[in-house]
């Protein structure tokens, strides 16, 4: 029979993993937990904020699921989740401000979608595994790399499932790219160079809140203070607190540094980094940081760029390019930015675009030399190709049913919180990289739970 791409003759990679799927333990063949003895899995939310009600409305898409509580401290953010999901299962789950409350009184409770501040990620994820629950957490795992081992740590102990919201790991495109193109067809040739970044204009980098803050999103004082925030510009901002989050490099970086590190299948060996506060002057986070990680891959060295701008969004937004001898792939979690170049000289694709793997892309023909072109010296400019086929689901989902097929004791995780902290930990040591202006060389200290 011919071969075909998987990415055109699957509807999806569930349950399938490259390198990263961990079987836990055995995963819970599920009790009969409610009364009518179904085979639902009952669901906590931990933080509905404006991450949970993305996951939500992937959730929401997830047959089988019964939403049986929300935590929130905010009581605005709390009569929110509770009233989407009443809308959407036609009961209301009960709502708790206190996650010690929740797992104190709710019983039967199967799994936890954890979508709080980066600094309560772990303490929650932590007490939901010790609490016999399966979870799903949001990247960036910790504002910590102590955090983010318990974490792992928990996970191990517990025998439960702990996934992290690394979502393109289970996005098919991705993993066509890696699976299909990369290592099945090795239409990179060598890879030598790749390239990220997370390019964000000033206004979308803003403070959230402020003045136009209405009365009823404004959480009291000493609520706050219980949950760790000192006021309402901490509550909304914590991304550029420095006890509360890892700033841009750990919040943006965490996606795109994640791909590297998964598609060259090793951890890097040293972060050069350097970064500012350029415009966003008391921010105790830098706005902007570039930093370069060196690898030695079993094909050779390797050297990734990536940056975090929070001043401009020129340069085309996010994504992550893998640059080879023969061919460069750039992919983004939005398929529009994502294209292949075949270098001028590479084996000729004839075949695989008759296949399917990949379609020809129509790009406008190149303008004719002109007089001040340095021709001796110019490359000729590279074809390019599109991924076949589309991808039509929200981004998220995919990494959710991976999740709660694993719970149903039917996939392995596309991303457990080990295979997360391996690939996270050197994202931890970019800020200290360029606090310190020094190249970090990494130690199993630096990069090892
Ligand atoms: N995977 C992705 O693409 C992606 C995208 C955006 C955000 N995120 C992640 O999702 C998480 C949430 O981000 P967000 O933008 O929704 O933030 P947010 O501030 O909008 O939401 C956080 C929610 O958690 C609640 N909360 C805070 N402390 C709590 C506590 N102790 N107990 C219970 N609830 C608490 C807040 O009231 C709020 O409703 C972050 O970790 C972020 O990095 C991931």
């Amino acid at each position: 029979m011919k071969e075909l791409p998987t990415f055109l003759s699957r509807r999806d990679f569930l349950g399938r993993s490259l390198g990263t799927g961990l079987v836990l333990g055995a995963p819970n063949i599920l009790r009969a937990a409610t009364s009518g003895g179904s085979d639902k899995i009952h669901v906590a939310i931990v933080g509905f904020g404006k991450q949970a009600e993305v996951l939500f409305n992937c959730l929401k898409n997830i047959p089988g699921l019964h939403f049986q509580a929300v935590c929130d401290i905010s009581k605005s953010k709390l009569q929110r989740g509770v009233g989407q999901i009443r809308v959407h299962q036609g009961s209301a789950p009960k709502g708790y401000e206190d996650i010690d409350e929740m797992l104190a009184a709710e019983k039967g409770l199967d799994a936890a979608i954890v979508a709080t501040p980066d600094f309560w990620h772990s303490p929650h994820t932590v007490k939901c595994l010790d609490a016999g629950l399966h979870v799903y957490c949001e990247k960036m795992m910790a504002h910590t790399i102590d955090a983010a081992r318990d974490m792992v740590h928990a996970m191990e102990r517990s025998g439960k499932l702990c996934q992290i919201g690394h979502q393109r790991r289970s996005n098919p495109r991705y993993r066509y790219t890696l699976e299909q193109l990369i290592h099945g067809k090795k239409i990179c040739g060598q890879i030598v160079n790749c390239n990220g970044q997370w390019n964000r204009s000033l206004g979308a980098s803003a403070d959230i809140g402020g003045e136009k803050l209405h009365k009823s999103a404004i959480v009291p004082t000493e609520v706050l203070n219980r949950y760790g925030f000192k006021d309402m510009h901490q509550y909304m901002n914590w991304r550029v607190y420095r006890d509360l989050s890892g700033g841009p490099i750990s919040d943006l970086g965490a996606h795109q540094i994640d791909i590297f590190n998964w598609f060259l299948g090793v951890a890097p060996k040293r972060v050069y980094a350097t970064g500012g506060n350029s415009y966003f002057k008391n921010r105790e986070h830098f706005d902007n940081v570039m930093c370069l990680f060196d690898y030695d891959t079993p094909h050779g060295e390797v050297r990734a760029f990536y940056q975090v701008l929070t001043t401009t969004s020129y340069g085309a937004g996010f994504y992550e390019s893998f640059m080879g001898t023969e061919a460069s792939i750039k992919i983004s979690e939005i398929s529009h930015n994502s294209i292949i170049y075949r270098e001028d000289g590479a084996p000729n694709w004839d075949d695989l675009v008759a296949r399917g793997f990949l379609s020809r892309k129509a790009v406008p023909a190149p303008p004719p030399p002109s007089a001040d072109a340095v021709a001796s010296y110019e490359s000729a400019p590279p074809e390019a190709f599109d991924l076949p086929g589309g991808f039509n689901k929200p981004a998220h989902q995919p990494h959710l049913e991976n999740f709660f097929e694993a719970v149903r004791g039917k996939a392995t995780l596309n991303c457990d919180a080990r295979h997360a902290f391996e690939s996270e930990a050197p994202i931890f040591w970019v800020n200290p990289s360029a606090l310190s202006k020094q190249p970090i060389e990494f130690t199993k200290e630096h990069l090892h739970v």
